[in-house]
């Protein structure tokens, strides 16, 4: 099953949509709507995902590629302005659905979506992900402190079960200085 756009996935493209470059990532695209509306934000634009969504062929020539791989694990080190990700985050024993399963907490997907979005990303760059009130706010925090991660919230969005949360990570001089 493909994950049918919801409010995470707007919540998203609507910060995304502020961020403009040279070259842009999406890591889990489901529909790709996310990348539908950031054609013309950046030169390149490109959206992975374990399995492409039924019917992808319609969204060829929309502006943006697609590549079926695990993450951005296909790329080279250091090569997007803006990586951007609305990973499953919600807590799950296992992994059944991986459009919505997160692991332990919620954030053991989102961390590894994280990880390799820091790994690809240029170290002047932002990575933008959405996180539930459901998911670990600790693991997060966690995670982008021993990262050295800028943490800045830019817009939340209040449900009738969760809180969800669009955050912007930048890598600090610290973490840049760390992989000199
Ligand atoms: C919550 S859905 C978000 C879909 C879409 N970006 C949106 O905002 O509507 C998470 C997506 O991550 C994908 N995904 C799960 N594990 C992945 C992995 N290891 N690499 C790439 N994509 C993955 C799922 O297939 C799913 O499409």
């Amino acid at each position: 099953m493909t994950y049918l756009s919801s409010d995470d996935s707007q919540l998203l493209r609507q910060v995304a949509k502020m961020y403009r470059g040279t070259r842009c990532a999406e890591i889990g695209i489901g529909y790709a709507s996310n990348l539908v509306e950031l054609s013309g934000h950046f030169e390149e634009i490109i959206g992975t995902d374990i399995r492409l969504t039924d019917g992808f062929e319609i969204l060829k020539n929309k502006g943006f590629s697609l590549v079926v791989s695990d993450r951005t694990t296909c790329f080279k080190d250091e090569i997007f302005d803006l990586v951007i990700t609305n990973p499953p985050y919600l807590p799950s024993e296992g992994i059944t659905d991986p459009t919505v399963d997160g692991g332990t907490g919620g954030f053991e997907i989102p961390s590894s979506f994280l990880r390799e979005a820091l790994r690809v990303l240029r170290p002047a760059g932002a990575i933008l992900i959405v996180i539930s009130s459901e998911t670990s706010t600790l693991q997060f925090k966690r995670f982008c402190a021993e990262n050295n991660l800028r943490v800045k919230e830019i817009v939340e969005k209040s449900l009738f079960f969760e809180t969800l949360t669009a955050y912007e990570l930048r890598k600090t001089e610290i973490e840049r200085d760390l992989k000199d």
